[in-house]
């Protein structure tokens, strides 16, 4: 008989997913008087059903003392399904995930080739490991305004001018689903002996199907980050960590990804990224094929939108759909706003891009309403069709005034805008999403920086972890 907690009954191939499916039966059936945390106790007259399906993986899915057996069974087996000899799970996103790559690359003061349209949790991994970043730039579509990726010829010439370089870093597929050529990244990084290390946050299904991209492993990368959260049907901040050893070492990454995880890693995250990992083996290919189908019926409908364009092609990845309005004249963030009123939260919009993500979750009958909307609002918004302008995240050429690291801890003074031009940035600026860095430590303040954030503010865009979100004036590293 079908168990409706575990419908497609994966538990028999998910040791962390069978042990959460037992503990919760336990706690639901009020067998459990814990003298442990969470300190919720699995009462629910507290603070009532947020905390329904809490457990820790120490203490909860397995005995505090032995939990890290079941735990490296299933990574084990997360391992084996991507072809690596290394895999972490992490509750605490592909953040983490990056950090503990940065951590694990190289030494303190050491360069590293890496994408400057990194996400902000990469750079700030850069800042914790003390490393040196070489920026390489992706190529940017004139057409689009949409970045495309970074050319390999741009990491040979960074490693062949950085013989100490300590690894290549990329994003991979980017933020807009545009992909590379990394397989050639990964002969450029090995041919110089260092790990090719690729974000693929967004990438979790690649790989699961002739029509999709093999995911950066199997293209020959090192290791790779990735949200379960993001791409699978997975618990918020559910992450992957994968490696192929060799030019990494074993004992480094295992440090490196311990020294910025919790001690407490939530038992139902794990137990998702667990259960996802098994679904993907066992029905990642039909489920896979599926949600290219639904991408693709969703781009045919919405190519018929005048005016409305949708990314494609070689070197796009096929189940991103990215979304561009610039030829409707409507603008992404009033459509954005009625997506929202109507029940439709996309991932991004910004004014001339909107990305809905799709995932082997959505079905295709909810991603036909969600385009039959989302045409009909453009409708609404129509207006003198304009050219798309590439957003800042996009097009920062880096003036690097000193590394990361030295500028994060320099001791910062507060300068109004037109005073901060011209000198080196303390902080992080980055318009959310897609969470770039236009500002980033140790880099300066150029007015074209500037004018771009105001403008993306101005637009209704966020803008993330500026000391001031008004942009009236900026942490600049204090003159000795
Ligand atoms: C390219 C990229 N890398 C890393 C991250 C961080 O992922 P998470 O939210 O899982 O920490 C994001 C988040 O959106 C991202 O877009």
């Amino acid at each position: 008989m079908t168990d409706p907690r575990d419908p497609r009954g994966l538990r028999s191939d998910a040791p962390l997913l069978d042990a959460w499916l037992r503990f919760t039966a336990q706690a639901e059936a009020g067998e459990l008087t814990p003298m442990s945390v969470p300190g919720h106790k699995q009462r629910r007259d507290l603070t009532g059903a947020v905390t329904a399906g809490d457990a820790p993986l120490y203490g909860g899915l397995d005995t505090i003392k032995h939990a890290d057996e079941l735990l490296t069974e299933a990574e084990a087996r997360a391992a084996r399904l991507w072809g690596a000899d290394w895999c972490r799970f992490s509750v605490a996103g592909s953040t983490h995930g990056n950090q503990a790559l940065a951590l694990a690359a190289g030494e303190p003061g050491q360069p590293i080739v890496v994408t400057r349209a990194l996400h902000r949790s990469l750079l700030l991994g850069i800042v914790l490991a003390g490393l040196d970043p070489m920026w390489v730039l992706p190529e940017v579509d004139p057409a689009t305004g949409l970045p495309g990726p970074v050319p390999v010829g741009a990491v040979r010439d960074a490693l062949a001018r950085c013989p100490d370089a300590c690894a290549v870093f990329l994003g991979d597929p980017s933020y807009v689903g545009t992909t590379g050529d990394l397989a050639g990244h990964a002969s450029a990084a090995h041919e110089a002996g260092v790990p090719l290390l690729v974000d693929a946050a967004w990438a979790a299904h690649l790989g699961f199907h002739p029509g999709l991209p093999p995911h950066a492993l199997a293209a020959g990368a090192d290791a790779m980050v990735t949200s379960a959260h993001k791409a699978l049907p997975a618990y918020t901040q559910g992450a992957l960590v994968l490696a192929r050893t060799g030019l990494l070492d074993r004992a480094r990454l295992h440090r490196a990804f311990e020294a910025t995880h919790t001690t407490s890693p939530a038992g139902a995250i794990m137990a998702s990224i667990d259960a996802a990992r098994a679904l993907l083996a066992r029905d990642g290919e039909e489920l896979c094929g599926r949600l290219l189908h639904t991408v693709a019926a969703a781009r045919a409908r919405l190519r018929q939108v005048p005016g409305l364009d949708l990314l494609d092609g070689p070197g796009v990845e096929p189940a991103k759909l990215v979304v561009m309005l610039a030829g409707t004249g409507a603008h992404g963030n009033e459509v954005e706003a009625d997506l929202i009123a109507a029940g439709m939260p996309v991932e991004m919009a910004d004014r001339d891009t909107i990305i809905p993500i799709v995932t082997l979750a959505d079905d295709e009958a909810a991603v036909a309403r969600f385009t039959d909307t989302l045409a009909a609002i453009v409708e609404a918004h129509r207006g003198p069709p304009r050219r798309p302008v590439p957003a800042a995240s996009w097009t920062v050429i880096p003036d690097v005034a000193m590394p990361p690291r030295q500028a994060f801890f320099c001791r910062n003074e507060t300068r109004s805008a037109a005073e901060a031009v011209g000198r080196i940035s303390g902080e992080l600026v980055a318009p959310y999403p897609p969470g770039v860095p236009v500002l980033a430590p140790g880099e300066v303040i150029t007015a074209a920086a500037l004018d771009a954030l105001r403008a993306a503010r101005a637009d209704g865009g966020r803008i993330a972890y500026a000391a001031d979100p008004t942009l009236a004036t900026f942490q600049v590293i204090a003159r000795a």
